[in-house]
């Protein structure tokens, strides 16, 4: 009877001592917090919260559905509380989770036990990456017919073989630019895309000031996502036509020749008044010697 009674009291103390061990590591081991995937031209960082105490730290894993969780060599037992995983997710097209797992902090032995952790939501780069505006530039023809938008293809976060992959290495043929223009005097506009990097138009009006700005477009990609942001505003210049549009080439000459032949006739002028002054002057003196003989 007393036995039993000991070995009752014996269980119920390891109960209460697990029990309390539980309850002490899930107290010191929140769970993490608002997971978010930030992710911008397939530089993709996983973010959550609370800052951890010295306490513990943070375990990253991700996997495609279905498939084997991996993790990232820098976010383990981290006390960071994000996690870039752009070299991670190396299929693009892909759907990944990731969970973050509340372990002890590094250095500290991991017990055979699970430890607690949030499963973020799904995320694909090729669909959900922010595609920034890009950089572009403007060449204004020197008749002033054409203005080019030559756009640079942004760089992603991505590296194959060593060499890191533009938007146009990922999308290929999915990739347009949307380029939206207006007069730089007027608010009404015009938006043309474009397959191509290089973007022609020839229907401007010449000298006057044109502002630009620049989207990528991914027509495949979900309607929410298929736009990027804009880019920065850049303007042509005003320009005056130019003089051989505005004037006949008779003009022009006229102008250019005119001032030449006043200079030069006021030259001939001033010459001419020389010659004669000294011409004159010994004359004077004759008729001195004249008058004085
Ligand atoms: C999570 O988000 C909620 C609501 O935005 C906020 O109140 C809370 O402080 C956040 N928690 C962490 C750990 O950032
Ligand atoms: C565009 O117009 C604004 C005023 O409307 C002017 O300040 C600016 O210089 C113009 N830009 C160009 C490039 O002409």
């Amino acid at each position: 009877m007393r036995t039993h009674y000991r070995a009752e009291a014996a269980c119920v103390a390891v109960l209460l001592r697990l029990c309390v061990s539980t309850w002490l590591v899930s107290a010191s081991f929140p769970p993490a917090q608002n997971i978010t995937w930030k992710s911008t031209n397939f530089k993709t960082v996983l973010s959550w919260g609370p800052e951890p105490t010295a306490e513990y730290s943070y375990t990253v894993e991700f996997a495609q559905l279905n498939k084997d969780r991996q993790r990232n060599p820098h976010c383990i037992q981290s006390s960071q509380t994000q996690c870039d995983l752009s070299s991670s997710l190396s299929d693009l097209q892909a759907s990944y989770t990731a969970d973050v797992l509340s372990e002890p902090p590094q250095g500290a032995p991991l017990e055979l036990k699970e430890y607690p952790y949030t499963r973020s939501p799904p995320f694909c780069p090729y669909t959900d990456t922010l595609l920034l505006g890009p950089s572009f530039r403007l060449d204004v023809s020197p008749d002033q017919k054409r203005t080019t938008v030559q756009v640079v293809d942004p760089l992603t976060a991505v590296f194959r073989d060593g060499r890191q992959l533009s938007i146009r290495d990922v999308f290929g043929d999915e990739l347009k630019y949307k380029v939206t223009y207006r007069r730089n005097k007027s608010t009404g506009k015009k938006v043309v895309t474009s397959r191509s990097s290089e973007l022609v138009l020839s229907d401007l009006d010449p000298g006057e000031s044109y502002c630009f700005q620049v989207q990528v477009l991914v027509p495949s990609r979900p309607t929410s996502s298929q736009l990027g942001t804009l880019s920065q505003t850049q303007c042509t210049h005003q320009r005056d036509p130019s003089l051989l549009d505005q004037y006949s080439l008779g003009v022009i000459v006229g102008a250019v020749l005119l001032p030449l032949l006043l200079v030069g006739g006021l030259i001939a002028l001033i010459v001419i008044c020389c010659l004669r002054r000294n011409k004159e002057q010994p004359s004077e003196k004759k008729e001195t010697e004249a008058l004085n003989v």
